[in-house]
Parts: structure tokens; C-alpha cells; sequence
């Protein structure tokens, strides 16, 4: 996989740069061409001669060769590499890079390269943790750039908390999952619903559910990280969308949710429901605030537009339609009616009986069914999940 490709490796000056070794190593073994950029601070830790003898190639560090005048084009690097690869990256070097500052080879060749940066942060936990390197990590990932999460444990510092570089191997995967994603859905619009819906009762008050919008936007990420453009209307989250692949079209009602979706369905090639619309609604939402007068208040709850129910009614042939069902009992049957009076392609069961399924958790673990077989998967993160659904409609794509 790795094989033939160029990989520029980026080292600052942290102490964790002794295992950019182990990683340089593994990209040669695997067949990978590597050149390294270290900054000044990095070579305190560790010797140029070091990476030079791994990577079987010169180790650059500035712009000219002080003995021969040679140029280290910053430029003919950036277009050298397939990927770019900074490891460690320390706050300081992620900072200038967010800030578009080229003060040493290092940080120009980001600004000139062509290729995906891959930064695999590296700092102690306090400088981890604060909100400028935070701000700083998700400018970038919005930039584009792909992130190996730092890990939590023992740091240089006699500390112990999130900050260590992630581990060689770690960093390696990455590197061959960046080389096999292929853009398999480049081309095709996706339209995704997520997160709840809320129905006001009047200017302060709403009926909703504890839906995160976690799955949804998990769904988003993977299409958009494969190619497709993605279309997010979204009931109000604390979660964001990373690609600038994903447009949010953030509403709050269901009505609101079924209007865009009446926008959005026809040019999609590809929709799935995974909000959580509220299927009720007061009848009427109060102008002014509701003041208690000690007595009981009723409210006349009216029932929403079932969204997926009339996309389904209109839904074309050469259109792949996902349905999501979140059941407590039951779950096979009602999924089953849902998939066919919704006319899902197919549709992704979730039971709240499954410990870590469901509303608000990182995991969850489903059930695909179809008109004709069912598939049940184990426990995973909802990034793994939705890797799953994705590569089930790529299956019904091609038998199309
Ligand atoms: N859905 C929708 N609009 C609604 C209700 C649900 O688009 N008003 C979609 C959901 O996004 C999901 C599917 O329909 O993809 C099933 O949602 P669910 O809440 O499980 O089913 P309901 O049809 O609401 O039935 P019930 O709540 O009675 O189980």
C-alpha cells in the first residue's frame, strides 16, 4: 500500500521525536520513500544522522546548504510528497501552522505543499488542554488537515494526562489508511438528517430528545472523507462538521427539517434520516411565556410531518434511501413496517436494550435489514458504524 509513495516527515522539538524513528522505519519497511525536515529545537533531541540513516536520505533543516549554497527547496518538497507527515508536532509549530507563519523550513514546506498534512500532536497536558491549542488543532482539521489524537498516560513532564504522541504504529496505520481511503463517492450528493427537533411551547420552552446528532454527523465525516459532498440539516448539536465538504443547514423544528429536506431530497443520489424528529408538536407554540397559575396545564400536542414517510412517497429509483430505527421492544418487527411504509432501502436498528447504543454514547451497535436479509454488527465506535452503513450503500449502489 505504502509502496512508491513519497512521505516528508516533519520533526520538532519534543522529546517523543525518538520514536519518529521507529516511525520512519516502519514507512521504509513498507516499502515508502521518506525525507525529513527537522527544526532546530528537533535536533537538540535527536542527531540529523539518526533519521539520515533510516530514511537513506539527506535530513533538511534550512534553506541553504551553508557549505555548498545549495538550495532545500521548500517548494520542490512540498510537491515531492504524497503526504506530509509532522511528528511530533509541538503547540508552537501547530500554532504557526494555523497562523499561516513560515519562519523555518518546516512550517514554509506546509504552506507550499500540496500533498494531505498529517500532524500527530505532542505537548504536555496543561498546553494539550488549553483552548488556544484546542482552537489551533480544529482550525486546522477544518483545513483539512487529518489528526493523530494524542494519548492519554505518563508525559515527559512527570505528569500524567493527554498530551503523549500517539505511538509509532499508531501513526503508521494512519498513514496506510490515508493511502487505501479511496474517494468512492466522489461525485454523489448525500443528504443526511441529525440531532433532535425541538416544538416550542412559547418564547423559552420546547419539547425535544436526547438525541446528540453524534451518529449523523459521524455519517457525515465518512461520506464527505470518501469523496461526497454532503448536505447536513441539522437540529441544534454540540457536536461541529470537520470537512469542508459538509454544508450544515442548521434548523430547529421539524417543519423546518422537512422543508429543507424537500429542498435538499431531489439532487440527493444518496439520503439517509438519522435525526430523531419529535413526532409531536403543541398545537399552538404561546406568543408569550407561559405563566403558572398553580393549576394543572394541559397542552394539545398535534403530531409532526413524518419526514422520511413523504420522501419515501417521492423517492426515485436511482435514489438509496436509509432509514434509522431506535427501538425498545419489539425491534425487528417495527423496523421491518418502518423500512417498507417509510420505502427505506434499507434500515440501520438500534435497540436501547444494547448497553452503549443509542442516544448520546461515542458507540453504538446495530442491525442492518434490507426487504431480504439482516445483518447484525458488534459494538463499535459510531465512526466504525458509519463505515458500515456506508459500505452497505455502496453495495446496493453497485447491484443497481
Ligand atoms: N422520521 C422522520 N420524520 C419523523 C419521524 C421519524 O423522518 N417525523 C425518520 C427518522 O429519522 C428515522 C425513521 O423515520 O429514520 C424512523 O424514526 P422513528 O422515530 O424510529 O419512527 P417513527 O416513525 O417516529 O415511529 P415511532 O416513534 O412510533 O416508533
Amino acid at each position: 500500500m505504502l509502496s512508491g509513495k513519497n512521505i516528508l516527515v516533519g520533526v520538532t522539538g519534543g522529546i517523543s521525536a525518538y520514536k519518529t524513528a521507529v516511525l520512519i522505519r516502519l514507512l521504509k519497511k513498507n516499502g515508502a520513500n521518506v525525507k525529513v525536515i527537522m527544526t532546530q529545537a528537533a535536533k537538540q533531541f535527536v542527531q540529523p544522522l539518526t533519521f539520515a540513516t533510516l530514511s537513506q536520505n539527506p535530513v533538511y533543516t534550512e534553506f541553504f546548504n551553508p557549505e555548498n549554497g545549495e538550495w532545500n527547496s521548500h517548494v520542490s518538497l512540498g510537491i515531492w510528497a504524497d503526504l506530509f507527515i509532522i511528528a511530533p508536532a509541538t503547540a508552537n509549530t501547530i500554532a504557526k501552522i494555523a497562523n499561516g507563519i513560515a519562519d523555518n523550513l518546516l512550517t514554509t514546506t506546509c504552506l507550499s505543499s500540496r500533498c494531505k498534512i498529517m500532524i500527530a500532536p505532542a505537548m504536555d497536558l496543561d498546553m494539550y488542554s488549553n483552548p488556544i491549542t484546542q482552537k489551533n488543532l480544529s482550525d486546522l482539521t477544518s483545513r483539512g488537515f487529518l489528526t493523530v489524537q494524542a494519548n492519554e498516560g505518563f508525559l515527559a513532564s512527570g505528569l500524567s494526562g493527554k498530551g503523549r504522541m500517539a505511538e509509532p504504529e499508531e501513526i503508521f496505520l494512519a498513514a496506510k489508511e490515508f493511502f487505501s481511503s479511496k474517494e468512492d463517492f466522489s461525485g454523489k450528493k448525500v443528504m443526511i438528517t441529525a440531532g433532535p427537533t425541538r416544538e416550542k411551547i412559547d418564547p423559552v420552552r420546547f419539547i425535544s430528545n436526547y438525541s446528540s446528532g453524534k451518529m449523523g454527523y459521524a455519517l457525515a465525516e465518512e461520506f464527505a472523507n470518501r469523496g461526497a459532498e454532503v448536505f447536513l440539516i441539522s437540529g441544534p448539536v454540540e457536536v461541529k462538521a470537520k470537512s469542508p465538504k459538509i454544508k450544515v443547514i442548521a434548523i430547529e423544528s421539524a417543519l423546518e427539517m422537512y422543508l429543507e429536506c424537500q429542498n435538499y431530497f431531489p439532487n440527493a443520489d444518496i439520503a439517509i434520516m438519522a435525526a430523531a424528529v419529535a413526532d409531536f408538536k403543541p398545537e399552538k407554540t404561546a406568543d408569550n411565556k407561559i405563566k403558572k397559575t398553580g393549576e394543572q396545564l394541559s397542552l394539545t400536542l398535534s403530531p409532526t410531518t413524518d419526514i422520511a414517510g413523504e420522501l419515501g412517497k417521492k423517492k426515485r429509483q436511482d435514489q438509496i434511501f436509509v432509514g434509522f430505527a431506535l427501538e425498545t421492544e419489539n425491534e425487528k418487527q417495527n423496523a421491518e413496517k418502518k423500512l417498507s411504509t417509510k420505502n427505506f432501502d434499507f434500515i440501520v436498528l438500534n435497540s436501547l436494550q444494547d448497553k452503549g447504543a443509542g442516544f448520546g454514547y461515542d458507540t453504538n451497535k446495530i442491525t442492518i435489514l434490507t426487504k431480504t436479509e439482516s445483518q447484525s454488527f458488534q459494538l463499535k465506535s459510531k465512526q466504525e458504524v458509519s463505515k458500515d452503513i456506508a459500505n452497505k450503500v455502496l453495495e446496493i449502489i453497485n447491484k443497481k
